[in-house]
């Protein structure tokens, strides 16, 4: 089958660099379709940096300033994968030049910047996706499909919990390559646009629109060494938030994340509660999703853990993998993204998150930072 090229600009080549990477060359073999992702070009600033990873990856060539990048044309899609400060200035001038925009999350510093980006790709009616990737995680799909048939009842909560513990070093400088999430002029903010940002997705995604708010945030070390400029400054970021809230159905929501959890990695867990049924996950075992189905007959009723592998059509995504009791990872999320943004491209109905579903999470964000800030409770912005 002669397939249709989508050439991919990437922008960034760390962490997410190497995921959506991964992705891309993946998404062909599992989850052929009409188009052929052709890797184009990768950019960063450092030629001598992004060369070796060029090649690695087997992209055909590299850029050095984004903004080239951006307007060659041989280039169909442009994925935004630097801090969180670009986001904005790169998708603008992709929009503008009529590229389709896969970006990372958070889509921007504050709703503000995410409106703008909206009004861009829909001003010039270019494709967009933000890689808010955990709902492409099998068994969080597969709680997605038995909240739409309806057999959780009446939701009454929905807690959410994204544990770290890395920043807890007091001499852990901030800012520059690896350290920027602990500056708030890369970062925007802390904990809650770069962790929390994933549970309000899920949960939104979930359980529907989330309507007030009630917030706090601590920042545990006050001032760190700044790689950039030497100097010992003030940390603007959130270490840790908590907070709680509503959503429009009337359940109640309880959120929490920080980076000072010590003992917990990357702990994204949630849980949901329902009359009929409570369903429950947890990243470091992705593959698994918990359930207690009230409507069991009561002497055989338990919790149960679903092994979401079943390759008969039953579970979201596994028909394209292996066998029956057979794992996918944390990758695959990424991979099942690019399928689905292609299939958007091909079916004609746009796969979320675009851009304007993401704007939904940076408004959420900024009326917790908003919350924390004037200790009372906020109304979300619509
Ligand atoms: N979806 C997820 O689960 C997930 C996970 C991690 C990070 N992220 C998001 O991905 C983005 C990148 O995070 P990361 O962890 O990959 O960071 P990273 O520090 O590993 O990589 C950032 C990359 O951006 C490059 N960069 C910085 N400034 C640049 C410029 N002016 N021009 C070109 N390249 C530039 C850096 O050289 C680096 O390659 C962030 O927005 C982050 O929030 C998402």
């Amino acid at each position: 089958m002669s397939r249709k090229p989508l050439r991919v600009g990437m922008i960034g080549y760390g962490f997410m660099g190497r995921a959506h990477s991964n992705a891309y060359k993946q998404v062909g073999q599992f989850f052929p379709s009409e188009h052929q992702v052709v890797l184009k070009a990768a950019c960063a600033r450092n030629a001598d940096l992004v060369k070796p990873f060029a090649e690695q990856w087997g992209y055909e060539s590299v850029e050095t300033d984004w903004r080239k990048l951006v307007e060659r044309k041989d280039i169909d899609v442009v994925d935004i994968c630097t801090p969180n400060n670009l986001h904005k200035e790169i998708a603008l001038a992709a929009a503008a030049a009529g590229k389709m925009i896969l970006c990372e999350k958070p889509l921007a510093m504050n709703a503000a910047e995410g409106q703008v980006m909206v009004d861009a790709v829909e001003k010039a009616k270019v494709a967009n996706m933000v890689w808010y990737n955990y709902r492409r995680i099998p068994a969080v799909s597969l709680a997605k499909k038995l909240i739409e048939e309806g057999r959780l009842g009446k939701i009454f909560h929905y807690r959410a919990k994204f544990l770290q513990d890395w920043t807890i070093k007091s001499d852990l400088p901030q800012g520059g390559q690896g350290l920027w999430r602990l500056d708030a002029a890369a970062a925007g903010s802390g904990v809650s646009g770069d962790l929390l940002a994933h549970c309000i997705d899920t949960a939104i995604w979930l359980n529907g629109r989330l309507d007030t708010v009630c917030c706090m945030t601590e920042t545990f070390v006050k001032e760190r060494m700044h790689t950039l400029t030497g100097k010992v400054e003030k940390v603007e970021i959130d270490d840790a938030c908590i907070f709680m809230g509503k959503f429009a159905n009337g359940s109640l929501a309880n959120f929490e994340s920080t980076r000072y959890a010590r003992g917990h990695k990357a702990q994204y867990t949630f849980e949901i509660n329902g009359e009929d049924m409570s369903i429950s996950w947890d990243l470091h075992d992705l593959h698994r999703l918990q359930i207690f189905d009230y409507k069991t007959e009561s002497k055989l009723r338990a919790w149960s853990s679903i092994h979401v592998t079943d390759n008969g059509g039953e579970h979201p995504y596994m028909d394209k993998w292996w066998v029956p009791g057979l794992a996918v990872g944390y990758d695959t999320s990424f991979t099942h993204q690019v399928a689905d943004f292609i299939k958007g491209l091909e079916t004609g109905t746009p796969q979320g998150p675009t851009f304007r579903d993401a704007l939904e999470t940076q408004q959420i964000l900024d009326a917790i930072l908003d919350s924390a800030k004037s200790q009372k409770w906020v109304t979300v912005a619509k």
